[in-house]
């Protein structure tokens, strides 16, 4: 297994371009499936996520090409049973379930597992699909869905005790496409992933009012056709390099390739906290530098437009040396918080309760051997090593290469002292 070696106290400047969109890219990969003309989508970023779903596609019958950032998909001739060995890997597998039913009458998909970030049911996609027609059974661990007679629109409210779920929505959203009548959704998602997928199935000949909304229209339509589409920008990725920037940039760093009306919530907070943030003209690039007097605040996360769920752990990490209380309450994911008990081995005063981290900022953290284990506390980790005293050696790569385009390279393009070293397993 891959560890990165970080030595703390560099100053970052410079520049970095950020990549496509994972959480738009996903979703926009498995509605391929829709249709059996080719389609053409660009700055796929090259994690072990997307792969993940290549492959899936793959095994499903799609011919799939790839190279650099673009992605060739032609789903011809599919098959309904999504492979297990791949689907456990990946959460966001549950995605091809809305386009295999819609395309074929039939899924077959494994249930996901559960993650450190907590319980991570999926409840409300099948009760969005059964809503339009669809049977849900399961057997042996896989959820067979059918849906004989077709799918007929419906007005579905799928609201959860946490607020929206934007898989959810994506998933009857492209189930929704091509059934007969038109299908409203209430209470859906808003995030800019989910209208990136709307704006992807529109240029494929579907007919989808209201994403980005809390109501969303689909008017189902008999076939859909091939199209050629860039992803948007990843706003977690943007979100976490302008923490960093924040932690450890005097003279600024700038990220280009992004979109400010993505980022108000990370900007907020940061600006709040003391720091400089200051977008170009179009909005497509951010330098983002420490403030003199950096001071704690309290963030607690929402659905979109809220503050994002994704962007806590990272925020964590530089309330951790940023003087004063802040709080962090995560009322999406209220286990997401397993970055605090590393960043306490690093030297940070953090206590956790009942969904939410009560942060006493201190003077520096020291550096030492911590343990990735998902996604975005993997960033957290990372950025906390920017500044600490000394070398912290992240272990479990793996956890960050499946949503950051080669994390290391871009740290190294803004002067970071940091070493991938490549494990034998
Ligand atoms: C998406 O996951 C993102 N993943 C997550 O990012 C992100 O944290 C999450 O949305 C929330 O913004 C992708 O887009 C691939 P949800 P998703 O359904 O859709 C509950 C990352 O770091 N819920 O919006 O799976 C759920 O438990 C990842 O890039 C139900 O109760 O999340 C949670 O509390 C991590 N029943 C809340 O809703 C359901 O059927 C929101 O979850 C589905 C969800």
């Amino acid at each position: 297994m891959d560890k990165l070696i970080v030595h703390g106290g560099s100053k970052l400047t410079g520049s970095i371009n950020i990549s496509g969109s994972k959480n738009a890219s996903l979703p926009i990969l498995a509605a391929s499936l829709l249709t059996d003309q080719q389609v053409i989508i660009e700055r796929v970023p090259d994690v072990s996520d997307t792969n993940y779903m290549l492959q899936i596609l793959s095994a499903l019958g799609c011919e799939v090409e790839r190279y650099s950032g673009t992605v060739k998909i032609t789903a011809a001739n599919i098959i309904s049973e999504a492979p297990y060995e791949i689907v456990r890997k990946m959460r966001a597998s549950i995605c091809v379930m809305g386009p295999l039913i819609a395309r074929l009458g039939r899924a077959s998909v494994s249930m996901p597992g559960g993650c450190v970030i907590g319980d991570r049911p999926i409840d409300l996609h099948l009760k969005g699909l059964k809503a339009i027609g669809a049977q849900i059974d399961t057997e042996g661990g896989n959820m067979i869905i059918e849906a004989g007679s077709g799918l007929k629109g419906q007005h579905v409210d799928l609201r959860g005790k946490h607020g929206p779920t934007v898989l959810g929505t994506d998933n009857l959203m492209m189930a929704a496409v091509l059934a007969q009548g038109t299908t409203t959704i209430e209470s859906a998602a808003c995030e800019p992933e989910v209208v990136d997928l709307a704006d992807f199935l529109n240029s494929m000949g579907a007919k989808i009012t209201g994403a980005g909304t809390r109501q969303i229209t689909i008017e189902g339509v008999t076939s859909l056709g091939g199209t050629h589409h860039t992803v948007i920008p990843d706003r977690i990725e943007a979100g976490t390099f302008m923490v960093a920037g924040s932690m450890a940039s005097e003279s600024g760093i700038i990220l280009n390739r992004v979109r400010k009306d993505q980022l108000l919530g990370a900007t907020e907070k940061l600006r709040e906290s003391g720091h400089l943030v200051r977008f170009s003209d179009c909005g497509t690039s951010v330098s983002v530098s420490r403030g003199d007097t950096a001071k704690g605040c309290q963030i607690t996360t929402a659905p979109h437009p809220g503050f994002p769920t994704d962007m806590q752990a990272q925020f964590t990490a530089m309330f951790a040396t940023t003087p004063g209380i802040s709080i962090v309450e995560d009322t999406i994911f209220p286990q997401r918080f397993m970055h605090c008990a590393e960043l306490n081995r690093m030297g940070a005063d953090i206590q956790v309760d009942n969904g939410r981290a009560i942060i006493h900022g201190v003077t520096s953290l020291s550096g030492a051997p911590v343990m990735a284990s998902d996604l975005r506390a993997s960033a957290a980790l990372v950025l906390a090593a920017l500044t600490a005293d000394g070398v912290t050696e992240i272990n479990r790569l793996y956890h960050i290469d499946r949503g950051y385009e080669m994390i290391d390279e871009k740290l190294l393009q803004l002067g970071a002292n940091v070493e991938r070293q490549r494990g034998s397993a």
